[in-house]
């Protein structure tokens, strides 16, 4: 494939990424393939002789599409969403093109410096307090996922144990290091803790769903005094079951008087800083010690775009310096390498995305998106307070809606499986202290106020039945 080529196929790539815009809200969100429906429909070798681009495209459509669900339909509802946009797509192309591994300052410049600026910005942007970028030691970096950012923060945290007590290598024993997070933090969490071999103290959560703030304190005490070390606790700002929101001011006392690392995990709510009447939602976030937001959720960025930032990167960049003479520079004492921020030495430079959004949508139209992904929340929750065979489970902050048909939990799972057997729109479900309920979330920049009223009437219309056998 020349330049040449490229001109021609790379417009029709175009002109089919648009088009697949066009439809898909003609497309059925949940993809109903059974597993392995792949495998008889290719090949098993690779083809010796380069094949026609038609041909491949036609697989696409005709192979491909019928094994996606389509995260940006309109009537995809499950989950939290995923972002993207037009600039988001040509940023990534020209990502692609360019093709540099910027683990290094002089591996490609620019794409450090770019991904230092758009740290700031948006940084300045969610009002982040400076502590987080101005200061030397201080800055953001951009992971691949949340769950990568709540790993890496941990490692940072398990660095200033160490730095902490003076111990050495030979000395460090993870297992008796210990990290809290509420019951209701992701899953993420758990993991990271699980493949440093530290342990994890589940703290229940309120009647609200955000953490016990008192246990936590008597656990951190309970394990002090049996000789553990409290390491990190991870604060959520928008729980993935409820999108609910711990409380950073409280925390954050404790874990400072603690001194435990205090690590925030907003990867969903964290986007709709953007709007100035959202930002209360993370008062208490000066005492925090890494603070994460995935713009690719809900910023309109294409994922990967995890941004990370640390109050003092030191932990990280000083605990792993591995420094062989091939990754080395001139100037590396005068530039930040974000290969010591990170686990994999290769990045692709996705702050080209993170510029590009910004630059040609404008905060003001990202602002948009957030408010009115808020509005059709608040929209979706009314329409299920006027069915008085529905309760609405969790407050609505922001645009998630849990909500259940009253009563047993039999029949909020029974609807759920007609919703999905029907197919108009998928939603998840999830389950908090044994009452199940079923998720509803705003996911896609094409949902509209039609959309909402359509899928509350799926709703109402498959739950009828549901009441009547229950009733008769
Ligand atoms: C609160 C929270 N944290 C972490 C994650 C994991 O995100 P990622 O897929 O970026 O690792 C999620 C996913 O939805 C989430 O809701």
């Amino acid at each position: 494939m020349d330049a040449n080529e490229l001109n021609d196929k790379g417009k029709k790539m175009i002109d089919f990424v648009s088009s697949y815009w066009q439809t898909i809200r003609s497309r059925r969100a949940l993809s109903v393939v059974e597993p392995g429906y792949l495998d008889t429909l290719l090949p098993n070798e690779a083809p010796l002789k380069a094949e026609l681009w038609e041909d491949v495209l036609r697989d696409v459509e005709q192979l491909i599409m019928p094994g996606i669900t389509h995260w940006h339909s309109p009537h995809f509802h499950a989950y939290f969403p995923t972002g993207n946009s037009y600039p988001a797509i040509c940023a990534d192309i020209l990502s692609d093109a360019i093709g540099c591994i910027g683990f290094s300052w002089i591996s490609s410049p620019a794409c450090t410096e770019l991904e230092m600026k758009m740290m700031k910005w948006l940084g300045k942007l969610i009002n982040l307090p400076s502590q987080f970028y101005t200061p030397t030691n201080a800055g953001g970096v951009i992971q691949g996922t949340a769950s990568e950012a709540t790993l890496v923060s941990l490692l940072a945290a398990r660095s200033k144990v160490i730095k902490d007590k003076n111990l050495s290598f030979q000395d460090i024993n993870s297992t008796k290091m210990v990290v809290y997070c509420s019951d209701q933090a992701h899953s993420s969490v758990e993991r990271a803790v699980m493949l440093l071999l530290m342990q994890c103290r589940k703290i229940l959560s309120d009647s609200e769903h955000r953490m016990n703030v008192k246990a936590l304190s008597e656990a951190i005490k309970k394990d002090l005094e049996e000789g553990l070390t409290p390491t990190m606790c991870v604060a959520t700002l928008g729980t993935t079951s409820t999108c609910s929101f711990d409380d950073l001011t409280e925390i954050g006392k404790i874990c400072n008087e603690q001194n435990v690392w205090m690590h925030v995990d907003a990867a969903y709510a964290g986007a709709s800083f953007i709007c100035p009447e959202y930002q209360y939602l993370m008062e208490g976030v000066q005492y925090a010690d890494t603070f994460n937001f995935n713009p690719h959720k809900w910023m309109l960025i294409n994922f990967d775009c995890s941004a990370l930032w640390f109050k003092d990167s030191s932990f990280m960049v000083e605990a792993f310096n591995v420094d062989p003479v091939y990754l080395q520079h001139v100037n590396q004492k005068v530039v930040l390498d974000y290969r010591h921020w990170q686990v994999p030495l290769g990045r692709r430079f996705r702050s080209l995305k993170l510029w590009f959004t910004m630059r040609l949508l404008g905060v003001e139209q990202l602002q948009n998106h957030i408010r009115k992904s808020i509005k059709l929340a608040k929209d979706f929750e009314k329409l299920v307070c006027q069915n008085p065979d529905f309760e609405v489970v969790n407050n609505v902050i922001l645009g998630l809606v849990c909500f259940r048909m009253k009563g047993d939990n039999s029949r909020s799972k029974k609807l759920l499986e007609k919703i999905t057997a029907d197919g108009k729109i998928y939603l998840v479900p999830s389950e908090i202290n044994g009452v199940y309920f079923i998720r509803f979330a705003i996911c896609s920049w094409f949902t509209n106020e039609g959309d909402v009223n359509e899928a509350w009437s799926t709703i109402e219309s498959l739950s009828k039945d549901i009441s009547m056998q229950e009733t008769f």
